[in-house]
């Protein structure tokens, strides 16, 4: 039998893209979660299996071997996960084989951290096989070195909330603060179904920045504010503002060129259908958007996501952030 851990999804309710800038961000974590389970083998191979997206294949000698799926696409899934894996290595003193699995139910490239849920839970299931002594702020950090192959640049805040869980203030340069949430948050989160890539779209804002930087800093320091007032709004458990924070927040991103079409008809669709606020989550460029609603709503905007095309899920705030499952 091996060992299950488990690392939580999450949804960036206001600051994604600006917190790459240094400006401070506030992200929830979500009862979705992606689960690793990790065994022994008898020789020294890695293998990896990604149930839900069918692709495995194997590390040996760092070389890796395609098993089933896309090879290109097994690789760049796979390669953080072997750099991680290599980190626990070095803590337990030796390179040995393992079987990995792993199963998740949160779409990819979607905006909802999966790949950085994965990154955490692979750590934290592979230390506890080896009886590794692996500290939630050694996880988070190895999560970050292993997000930066995927995504370039990245602020931290993915490996942050699938590593502590809760509802976070996050800011690159004094990392993260929990933000005591008592309020029931109720949001449907959309997928638009688009796919994208967190590096293309960071990249795009970087090259707004530089091209209109008078423009874009007044943005940044905007989206600052917003923040800081969502705070309060979290804190009193004004939902009406929360929702204009969303909205306003989602005219920033759009300004910024990270909204596309797929985005827009679900804001607007969540919005018609009696949404507070409706804004993108995450890198943007499809992926999904997430709507806060009254409780006696929620289904309302849910079935106008799904009519708009886009696949709704009702999120709930989770406090658990990864953690070993019990057998
Ligand atoms: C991705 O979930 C959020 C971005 O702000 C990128 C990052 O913070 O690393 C777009």
């Amino acid at each position: 039998m091996g060992v299950i851990a488990s690392a939580p999804a999450k949804v960036i309710l206001f600051g994604e893209h600006f917190v790459v800038h240094g400006e401070p961000a506030i992200v929830m974590a979500i009862d979705e979660r992606v689960y690793a389970e990790t065994d022994h083998r008898d020789d020294k191979r890695i293998y990896m299996c990604s149930k839900n997206l069918s692709l495995s294949g194997y590390f040996e000698d760092d070389v890796f071997h395609a098993g089933q799926g896309n090879v290109r696409e097994a690789r760049l899934k796979f390669a953080p996960l072997k750099l991680a894996i290599d980190k626990v290595f070095e803590k337990h003193g030796e390179d040995v084989g393992l079987d990995i699995e792993i199963t998740s139910a949160v779409p990819v490239a979607a905006g909802l951290g999966s790949s950085a849920a994965v990154v955490a839970a692979v750590i934290a299931s592979a230390s506890a096989l080896l009886n590794v002594e692996m500290s939630r702020e050694t996880v988070f950090r190895l999560s970050y070195e292993a997000e930066k192959i995927v995504h370039g640049t990245p602020s931290g805040v993915d490996p942050a909330i699938s590593t502590f869980g809760g509802t976070l203030l996050f800011q690159m340069d004094t990392g993260f603060k929990p933000l005591d949430v008592k309020v029931d948050v109720p949001l449907v989160i959309g997928y638009t179904g688009v796919k994208r890539s967190t590096r293309v779209q960071v990249t795009k804002v970087r090259d707004m920045k530089c091209k209109y930087p008078r423009v874009i800093e007044p943005m940044m320091r905007a989206a600052r504010e917003l923040v800081l007032m969502a705070i309060d709004a979290l804190k009193n458990g004004d939902l009406l503002t929360l929702g204009e924070l969303m909205n306003i927040n989602h005219a920033l991103l759009y300004g910024l060129g990270v909204s596309d079409e797929s985005l827009e008809w679900l804001v607007n669709a969540a919005r018609k259908s009696g949404a507070l606020g409706a804004k993108l989550t995450g890198a943007g460029g499809g992926g999904c958007m997430v709507a806060l609603a009254r409780s006696e709503r929620l289904q309302q905007v849910q079935e106008a996501i799904r009519s708009a095309g886009g696949s709704p899920l009702i999120a709930r705030k989770t406090d658990e952030g990864v953690k070993v499952e019990e057998t």
